[in-house]
């Protein structure tokens, strides 16, 4: 059979695994393709640089023409990272015909409906499984999985190189700059790890969730974003001490029509299956009103795990090519997008305040929440002989958003609450 020919745009972690996979796997790939996935051309920005895999040097260029001039390039794999090379190439390759396969959440989450746009309109597919949690197959469960269901919630553990720090953190009480040196050299965090500190790579990556999800367009300003770097290893210690385990999870529910995303540094209960959730591992838990609870879980990054859902979607879209159906599947989202007020949006939480150590302080707090309408579970007071003010840990019940707002304001007026030393949503 003739040959499907391959131009891959990038050969860094995930574009080594994908050489080394239709290396690997190349009869496999190629009985269920029926014909062979050949890699005809690979751009990279250094074409002399030493690579971990070996590849003809005639196949490498730093010239992206060589791929989407070339007419008998049928598919490309974008595995190179950015946005603003990566979506004009992109754009340009579908423009021309070619089918697409890219890892690129942050053009995914970005300029997905203008991609999907371009594909609809020239008669193409394209994958983007490797975007969300490496080498969990998400989007195609989601997707085809959940088509006879309606997702009310989803909550994802999806950025490796933040569970890897808060698990280093706070299984071996390494500091947040060497775990994330660790998940660095190991390949798992982003050439701008700001990004996935900071929570930028979870919320591009729950942008595509919902969206698939809901079947509604949810972009990043839909979502709130808080990363890990503000969170310490007292937080991690206390939350540890009540039975609850710090998670960067991306929440994002459906009700009624309406939408609420965000990222945030999480306390998650011992007992829910997120907490067990360890190292550069991802796992996204779906709640079907049909259903009921689901959970997956797998490698969220990483050479091969990343390259197995590459190669699968170029299988994917290599099959559609041979029975000239390319194109036909394209997803759109159809229901209208409507956000959750911060009224609307409720969870316990978990407060770390540095209050006086004096009789009515507690009244006084307790007051506070109160007038907020914000009902307490659980006060504790914690002993620390290297702090002079007393530390409070208060879990509250159920309360909105809003309502834990108006309690720090109300903190802030207070001259007993020396410090609100931290605050996090509480799930499970
Ligand atoms: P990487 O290791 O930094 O590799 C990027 C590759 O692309 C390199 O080979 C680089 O060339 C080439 N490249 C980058 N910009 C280029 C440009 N403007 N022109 C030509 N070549 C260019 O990145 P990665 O970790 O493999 O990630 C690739 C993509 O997969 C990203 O979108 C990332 O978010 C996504 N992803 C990564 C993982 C993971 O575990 N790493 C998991 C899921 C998704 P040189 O080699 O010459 O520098
Ligand atoms: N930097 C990402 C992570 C790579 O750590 O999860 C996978 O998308």
């Amino acid at each position: 059979m003739k040959p499907i020919k391959v131009g891959l745009f990038g050969l860094g972690t995930v574009g080594t695994g994908v050489v080394r996979i239709l290396e690997r796997h190349r009869e496999d790939l190629e009985s269920q393709v029926g014909s062979p996935l050949l890699i005809d051309k690979i751009l990279v920005r250094d074409t002399a640089k030493e690579r971990s895999v070996r590849v003809a040097a005639d196949l490498l260029t730093d010239n992206p023409r060589d791929i989407l001039d070339d007419p008998d390039i049928d598919i490309v794999v974008e595995v190179m990272g950015g946005t603003d090379s990566a979506r004009s190439y992109i754009l340009e390759a579908l423009a021309r015909g070619k089918q697409v396969v890219t890892a690129n959440k942050d053009l995914m989450a970005l300029h997905g409906p203008e991609i999907l746009a371009k594909a609809s309109e020239s008669g193409c597919d394209v994958l983007y499984e490797a975007s969300v949690a490496g080498g969990i197959p998400i989007l195609r469960t989601i997707v085809d999985g959940f088509s006879s269901d309606r997702i009310r919630r989803i909550m994802g553990i999806v950025n490796g190189t933040t569970n890897y720090i808060l698990t280093k953190m706070s299984e071996d009480g390494a500091s947040y700059a060497s775990a994330l040196r660790e998940a660095q050299e190991l390949g798992y965090a982003e050439a701008d790890p700001r990004s996935d500190v900071e929570g930028m790579d979870a919320a591009y990556k729950m942008a595509i969730l919902a969206t698939l999800g809901f079947r509604t367009r949810v972009s990043m300003r839909d979502i709130d974003v808080q990363g890990i770097s503000r969170v310490t290893a007292e937080d991690i210690l206390y939350g540890k001490r009540l039975g609850y385990e710090m998670k960067l999870l991306g929440i994002a529910e459906c009700q009624d029509g309406l939408v609420s995303v965000s990222v945030q540094p999480t306390m998650v209960k011992k007992s829910h299956p997120l907490a067990s959730v360890k190292g550069v591992f991802n796992a996204v838990y779906v709640y079907g009103e049909a259903v009921g609870e689901t959970m997956f879980y797998g490698p969220g990054a990483g050479e091969l795990p990343t390259a197995t859902s590459v190669v699968s979607d170029l299988v994917a879209v290599a099959k559609n090519l041979r029975l000239g159906v390319s194109g036909r599947k394209a997803f759109h989202p159809y229901r209208e997008t409507r956000r959750k007020s911060d009224e609307q949006i409720t969870s316990k939480y978990f407060l770390l305040l540095h209050v006086d150590d004096r009789a009515g302080v507690l009244a006084n707090i307790a007051r506070v929440f109160s007038d907020c309408d914000v009902s307490l579970e659980s006060v504790l007071q914690q002993p620390n002989e290297h702090n002079p003010n007393a530390e409070i840990i208060i879990i509250t019940h159920d309360a909105s958003k809003a309502s834990i707002r108006r309690v720090l304001d109300e903190f802030q007026k207070l001259d007993v609450v020396k410090q609100v030393r931290s605050v996090y949503r509480v799930e499970g």
